[in-house]
């Protein structure tokens, strides 16, 4: 069976053979079809990209309709139950498990680069005291660029690791500080001899005491939600990586555009809204009324549901789901957790959710951990980033090196005026 797609034009009558190949055909091979000489040639639109793959990439595999996800063909399940976000990290960015020895160095290396130049703190400072900590997020790791020049040469291969180790050991510090400085408590500076995230734990609570004590459960928890947020393939950040980091600046400011893309309501601050429709549903009893709202487009998006690619339940949001049981023995149980069990519920009963295959995602359970964990709703956001700024590097760091790649540069189809001639002001 010939692996290519034959196309008639029938405008002209022409007709041309384009090679499928991965399942995928090269929307290039369509501008040989003119509808004149003059013409461009045929071009494909696709708004939001919602049919088109922008590149090859062997991180990170979803297939949504069975609610699969793998980093490097490792189930997440697996990866949750038995790894740690550090070597899921090191998986992802490197493409294979850490041996002890990889994973030894790779930790070493993440722990000796937390601390941030003593400015940042001042760039803190300058920050009004409500700040969103994912305005401060953003800009500061967007700063990092120009304490670190040598970052712009992104084509050199070693520049691209230490930038690879600074991201990923950097983020919790500007995290913690962003958060400390949301509650105008002094800024705690990174403990070498903690894990990940029992460090970052320490930058956010401590307080007198001479070393923190991390709750061992809570620090897991906290590192099984970093493995789940590490990647997610082309995601509207990780698309905004890349297509940034296309034009070749430095990855730092790649990665605040990465992070401002995460920022909406649609993407990584879609806990938080999450958060804020769980309080305004406010009682069990609410939940009825408010998923008829939903229905009839009154009452907004059920946020935490619906996925462009999954279309069953988001396996992230299941093992969410049994982590925060193991948080409420430590922390009591949040009650918006029945809120949400029953608008679950509810909603997958409902024909109007049932037909668009819309099934709770990451999101859905996530916010509410958090907030046991005592985060204001203004730090989900930026405790997504921080896990996912290892799919980041490793999507820039696929993308640097892919002889396919230039730099992203979409068409359009103009709407437009033309050919107008210019009136004096006088005369309009
Ligand atoms: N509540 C109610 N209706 C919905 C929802 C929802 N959460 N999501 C989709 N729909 C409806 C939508 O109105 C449309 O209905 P119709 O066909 O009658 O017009 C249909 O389902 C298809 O929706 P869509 O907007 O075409 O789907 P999409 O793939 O463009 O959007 C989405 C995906 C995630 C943006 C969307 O489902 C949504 O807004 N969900 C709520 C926000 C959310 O939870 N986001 C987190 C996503 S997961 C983590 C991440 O990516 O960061």
């Amino acid at each position: 069976m010939p692996e290519t797609l034959t196309v008639t034009d029938n405008r002209t009558g022409k007709t041309i053979e384009v090679p499928i190949s991965d399942g995928t055909i090269p929307a290039m091979g369509f501008r040989q079809l003119k509808s004149s000489a003059d013409d461009f040639g045929l071009m494909v639109y696709d708004p939001a990209f919602t049919n088109t793959a922008s590149c090859r990439s062997a991180i990170t595999f979803i297939d949504g309709d069975v609610g699969i996800l793998e980093y490097r063909g490792y189930p997440i399940e697996e990866l949750a139950e038995k790894s740690t976000y550090l070597e899921t990290a090191f998986l992802i960015i490197y493409g294979h498990l850490p041996n002890a020895a990889e994973l030894a160095e790779w930790t070493h290396n993440i722990t000796y680069h937390t601390f941030v130049h003593e400015n940042i703190r001042k760039f803190m400072d300058g920050f009004r005291y409500d700040a969103h900590p994912m305005g401060m997020l953003i800009s500061t790791v967007a700063a990092l660029s120009t304490f670190y020049p040598d970052a712009a040469n992104v084509d050199d291969a070693r520049s691209r690791e230490i930038q690879t180790v600074r991201l990923i050991a950097k983020m919790p510090t500007l995290a913690a500080f962003a958060y400390r400085q949301l509650h105008g408590l002094p800024l705690v500076y990174p403990d070498n001899d903690l894990s990940y995230p029992a460090n970052f734990t320490s930058m956010l609570w401590k307080m007198s005491e001479a070393k923190y004590a991390a709750n061992p459960v809570l620090e897991r928890a906290i590192d099984i939600l970093f493995i789940l947020h590490a990647d997610h393939e082309q995601n509207c950040s990780a698309n905004a990586m890349r297509a940034v980091g296309s034009s070749r600046p430095d990855p730092f400011s790649a990665t605040a555009a990465a992070a401002a893309a995460l920022y909406g309501p649609l993407h990584g601050g879609a806990n938080e809204a999450v958060l804020r429709m769980l309080m305004s549903i406010g009682d069990k009893k609410n939940v009825p009324a408010f998923v008829k709202s939903v229905k009839s487009g009154e009452g907004g998006r059920l946020m935490g549901f619906g996925h462009r690619v999954y279309k069953n339940y988001d396996p992230r949001a299941k093992i969410i789901k049994r982590t925060a049981d193991q948080v409420f023995e430590i922390t009591g149980r949040n009650p918006l957790l029945d809120i949400a069990l029953e608008l679950e519920r509810i909603a997958l009963e409902d024909d109007y959710f049932i037909q668009r295959k819309l099934y709770p995602n990451v999101d859905f359970y996530s916010g509410i951990i958090y907030q046991a964990l005592g985060f204001p709703v203004e730090m989900f956001p930026v405790l997504f980033a921080i896990p996912r700024t290892a799919g980041w590097v490793a999507q820039w760091r696929e993308m640097i090196v892919d002889s396919e790649q230039k730099i992203a540069r979409p068409r359009q189809v103009y709407t437009g005026d033309r050919k107008k001639s210019y009136v004096p002001i006088g005369k309009r």
